[in-house]
């Protein structure tokens, strides 16, 4: 029989956290504490909540000494990419010192660690990235994320990381991801410059729900990519989108990544072999389409 767990899940009110909370509250008796920044939980949910800076070494101590988890699920990052690069400090504290956090208070429960991690920490010249592939960041995100699996992976505590790409999906007053900023901005009529020449594998927030899900109740350890089925530049992804929705192709105008003058540089090519998650974890990653019309249902449109 299945064995209980006592899971502490930071991010709580973020788009991952939010559709994880979910995900377990359906699909498993497991017990989650929710946690974020935020006075609130974004909904009241079957699982109590708790605000916590997970910067903050001593308040994550004794959080994790009073709930005694079996798991930590950290959902929580500092997630603006080009925020990151002016932002070194406090990125870093997020990014990648809070991981060191949970590492320290893990080891007097030996609670073990589940993180979520990113293709940034690849360039993108060669794309088919497992995860045994060489890392090679570009941008000061993609260096804390690398940082952050190395300190896990150095530390001797049980752990496990999923690397995901380009995640979308809803949730309540959740940071507007790809595609719920095309749905704001073509559903007014507004015309948007998307570039032609970043190409990935679009996730749905559901599918990585769930992988940390069958993480939990299979017990697994170690790297897995986990991504959306599906590769495609991000114009691609926006026209079908607008397909999907209806909305007005004729809004979407290719450009170039060099006309954005983004201040971090971004993988131009990062597709997943997810063959381990599909095998170890039986994930049947969603396509752009299903994803699409999945996110119409949840949106009632
Ligand atoms: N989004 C993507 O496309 C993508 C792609 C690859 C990997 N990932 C990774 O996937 C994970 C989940 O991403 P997401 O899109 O769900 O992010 P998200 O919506 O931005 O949620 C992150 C949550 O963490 C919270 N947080 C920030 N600083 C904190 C702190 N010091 N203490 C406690 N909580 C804090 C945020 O609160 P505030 O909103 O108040 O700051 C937010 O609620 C992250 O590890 C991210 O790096 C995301």
């Amino acid at each position: 029989m299945e064995q209980l767990k006592r899971i502490l899940l930071t991010g709580a009110n973020g788009l991952l956290g939010q559709k994880t909370a979910e995900i377990f509250a359906k699909e498993s008796d497991h017990e989650l504490f929710l946690t974020d920044l935020a006075e609130r939980a974004e909904e009241p949910r079957k699982f109590k909540y708790f605000p916590l800076d997970i910067t903050n070494k001593e308040a994550v101590k004794e959080k994790v000494k009073e709930l005694n988890p079996d798991i930590i699920i950290n959902a929580a990052a500092y997630t603006n990419v080009d925020g990151c690069e002016t932002e070194r400090e406090l990125s870093w504290r997020v990014n990648v010192d809070a991981v060191k956090n949970f590492i320290i208070a893990s080891r007097y429960n030996s609670t073990k660690v589940i993180h979520v991690s990113t293709d940034y920490i690849f360039d993108g010249k060669t794309g088919n990235y497992d995860e045994q592939s060489r890392p090679s960041p570009k941008s000061f995100y993609g260096k804390e994320k690398l940082a952050s699996e190395n300190a896990l992976i150095s530390s001797g505590i049980e752990h496990a990381i999923i690397r995901t790409m380009i995640i979308y999906g809803n949730g309540k007053n959740v940071k507007r991801n790809f595609a719920l900023w095309l749905i704001d901005m073509l559903g007014k009529n507004h015309t948007v410059t998307i570039v032609d020449d970043q190409y990935g594998q679009p996730t749905m927030v559901d599918d990585l729900g769930l992988a940390l899900l069958r993480i939990v109740e299979r017990n697994k350890k170690g790297i897995y990519h986990v991504s959306g089925s599906e590769y495609l530049n991000r114009y691609e992804f926006a026209i079908r989108l607008a397909e999907i929705f209806d909305f007005d192709k004729e809004l979407i105008i290719p450009i170039k990544t060099t006309d954005l003058q983004q201040a971090a540089d971004r993988p131009m090519n990062s597709s997943f072999i997810t063959l381990k998650a599909e095998t170890e974890l039986g994930l049947k990653a969603l396509n752009v389409t299903d994803g699409l019309y999945m996110l119409k249902h949840q949106l009632g449109m």
